[in-house]
């Protein structure tokens, strides 16, 4: 028997967890109430945010090849139905990437009144009004050369930068969004933008900052929906290096001074031990993104029959929430939300 009398013993054996046989875990797993009961971490369709890619044209629907599920859509009935299904689900927030209809040096159509994000915002406001809707404010997709700024050679101009967004962030502000995510890893992005925005009188808009961004092999298939490959090089200069870890505290850091409501770790699974560091150093909120290699890696192996994808879906998103994030994107939050109901895991 453990004493309760203060001992000379070392820490470890002081504890009062007795050991086997006094000890059975097996005994709380035995039902699923008891299962239940005793779970730590739930995940609700309300943490979950879906993505979407929004173009031009009329009734266009065009699958991404990579990203089996997941299309390009019209700002018409395309993006509406996909909109409603996730509503219906659970799904409370969306996130809108672009595809412009040209493309040039500093990416015109990011902060472009009619460009296609913020006429999607204009809609979906109207049609949703309860949506939460989050833009991501990256130059990439809309520049010629698939940078995620100013070009002066082959170095991304930082301050450059910084206008650019500040003027898209009022301009999808104006549009109606909720929040903007600026995705670019412009050193003092929140600060310009949230300075853009205050002037502007958006001072209720909201910045989600993509503060621990890294260069990730994982958004391969993104590049392909968004059409964001870089016409040359990688974005190692800006996104963060896969190595480091109390760089991304920094980062983190850094975006909380300077005005970010919320912050985002991506990608997510290779990265769960920076979501939960993230997590220890900051009280705001945190969003993971569960990113686009990952959604098509579990796609590819459900396709062939080698996982079960709803099991290996829920227990990836689930793993997110235990290392710390509040809510997740994810080109799987239709499905996933509809699977939680259907498991009232909720
Ligand atoms: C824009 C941006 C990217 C993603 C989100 N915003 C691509 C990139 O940085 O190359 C990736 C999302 C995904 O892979 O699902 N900068």
């Amino acid at each position: 028997m453990t004493s309760l009398l203060p001992s000379a013993q070392p820490a470890a054996a002081a504890s009062t967890t007795p050991g086997f046989p006094a000890s059975r875990p097996r005994r709380r797993r035995r039902t699923a109430a008891l299962r239940a009961m005793v779970r730590e971490h739930r995940l609700v369709p309300s943490q979950l945010i879906a993505p979407y890619f929004v173009t031009h044209g009329q009734g266009v629907n065009h699958p991404i090849g990579s990203m089996p599920g997941v299309s390009q859509l019209s700002v018409d009935g395309m993006l509406d139905r996909e909109v409603e299904l996730a509503l219906e689900a659970g799904v409370r927030s969306v996130i809108l990437f672009g595809i412009p209809a040209t493309k040039d040096a500093v990416g015109s159509e990011n902060f472009d009144p009619d460009g296609i994000v913020p006429r999607a915002v204009r809609r979906l406001r109207q049609r949703y009004p309860e949506l939460c809707i989050i833009t991501d404010l990256c130059c990439c997709e809309y520049t010629s050369h698939g940078h995620c700024g100013v070009l002066h050679g082959e170095y991304v101009d930082n301050d450059e930068t910084l206008p650019i967004l500040g003027k898209a962030a009022q301009v999808h502000a104006d549009a109606g969004a909720d929040i903007v995510a600026p995705s670019g890893m412009m050193d003092g992005m929140v600060a310009a933008i949230r300075a853009a925005l205050d002037t502007a009188g958006h001072t209720e808009c909201s910045i989600l900052s993509y503060a621990v961004k890294y260069a990730s092999g994982f958004y391969g298939p993104f590049r392909e929906a968004a059409g964001s490959t870089p016409s040359f090089g990688d974005r190692r200069q800006y996104q963060m290096d896969p190595a480091n870890a109390r760089e991304a505290m920094l980062e983190a850091r850094l975006d909380e001074a300077e005005g970010a409501d919320m912050l985002m770790v991506k990608p997510a699974l290779a990265y769960l031990d920076i979501i939960h560091r993230v997590r220890e150093a900051s009280d705001l909120p945190l969003v993971c993104y569960n990113v686009s290699g990952e959604y098509a890696m579990v796609k590819a192996a459900a396709e062939r029959g080698w996982i079960d994808e709803r099991r290996v879906v829920l227990e990836s998103l689930l793993g997110m929430r235990r290392a710390g994030a509040d809510a997740i994107i994810t080109y799987h939050a239709t499905e996933a939300a509809r699977w939680l109901v259907d498991e009232a895991r909720v």
